[in-house]
């Protein structure tokens, strides 16, 4: 059997060094490594979106949650700068240091499958309204078999939303959760996350409050705010699936992986003693 892989989220948020990160991943490469990055893109989506004067409108949902709507117009935006720009400097950013890599959206080879979501309801003051036409989705399949057979041939597979449905809709989903998806369909050892910040703040705004460890995903969520309560739960989800640690850690730090991996540097979330769940094997 081969070795189980090692997955790498780069944070799309603002000031992600993605070359940092890119340069660690080759550094696993030499070593032996197999390795599938997965790559966000949320600065560089709504930098692009604000360059051409479109909009996300922030709505609140039925059931009480802040959503952002993505309508086929911005999403085809989104795709532009996750894919053209964000994705594709990862690539370069590989195959500048020797390192082979093809970079994927869900839509390519159809290798992030996802469900769209139903209508959503929205509280419009006292009103109620129903959105049909976001484009929100929820992952249900990755394509193993491709990424298998990428990883045999010696590609590093660089993956970011969208996903796309079994019709043939590109459909918006969570890069951490893309992540916690390929992470667990993969059978992976660990995912590594490198964003923004040094990893999960008790308060966000006082880096001394860096949680270094943690058991309990579910309990720190009190501390999360924002996109980082989505990044929690992908780690959640790929505990429960199998993944044995998950590492929350800045991109910046000098080699960011494996500062991670070595938890000189930030949060390392795994299950706690005698509740760990195995990969099928
Ligand atoms: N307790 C916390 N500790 C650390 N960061 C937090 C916390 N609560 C909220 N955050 C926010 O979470 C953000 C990181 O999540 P975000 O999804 O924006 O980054 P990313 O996953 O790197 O980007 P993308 O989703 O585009 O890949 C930080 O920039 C920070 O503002
Ligand atoms: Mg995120």
């Amino acid at each position: 059997m081969s070795t189980r892989p090692i997955v790498i989220k780069i944070g799309g948020a603002a000031g992600v060094d993605l070359e940092n990160v890119c340069a660690d991943v080759v550094e696993l490469i030499r070593r032996g490594e197999r390795v599938v990055v997965v790559n966000g893109g949320s600065d560089a989506g709504e930098r692009l979106l604000k360059a051409l004067s479109l909009e996300r409108p922030e709505v609140r949902t039925a059931s009480g949650n802040v959503v952002r709507l993505t309508h086929a117009d911005t999403l085809r935006v989104l795709t532009m700068a996750w894919v053209g720009d964000v994705n594709k400097r990862a690539v370069l950013a590989l195959l500048a240091r020797g390192v082979p890599a093809i970079g994927l959206c869900g839509a390519d080879g159809r290798v992030l499958l996802a469900r769209r979501r139903p209508p959503l309801k929205i509280r419009d003051g006292e009103r109620t309204r129903i959105d049909r036409e976001h484009l929100a989705g929820e992952l249900t399949e990755v394509n193993t078999r491709l990424l298998g057979l990428l990883l045999d041939e010696g590609q590093v597979p660089v993956l970011c939303p969208p996903a796309v449905t079994a019709d043939g809709t590109l459909v918006n989903v969570d890069a951490d959760q893309a992540a916690a998806a390929v992470a667990t369909a993969l059978g992976a050892r660990v995912l590594v996350m490198l964003s923004n910040v040094p990893g999960l703040m008790e308060d966000p705004k006082n880096p001394a409050t860096l949680v270094r460890r943690s058991e309990d995903v579910e309990g720190c969520m009190g501390f999360a705010a924002g996109r980082m309560r989505y990044k929690l739960e992908a780690a959640r989800r790929a505990l429960a699936g199998g993944v044995s640690a998950v590492y929350v850690s800045a991109s910046h730090a000098a080699r960011p992986v494996f500062t991670a991996l070595d938890e000189e540097a930030g949060t390392k979330f795994t299950l706690p003693e005698g509740k760990v769940t195995h990969a099928a094997s």
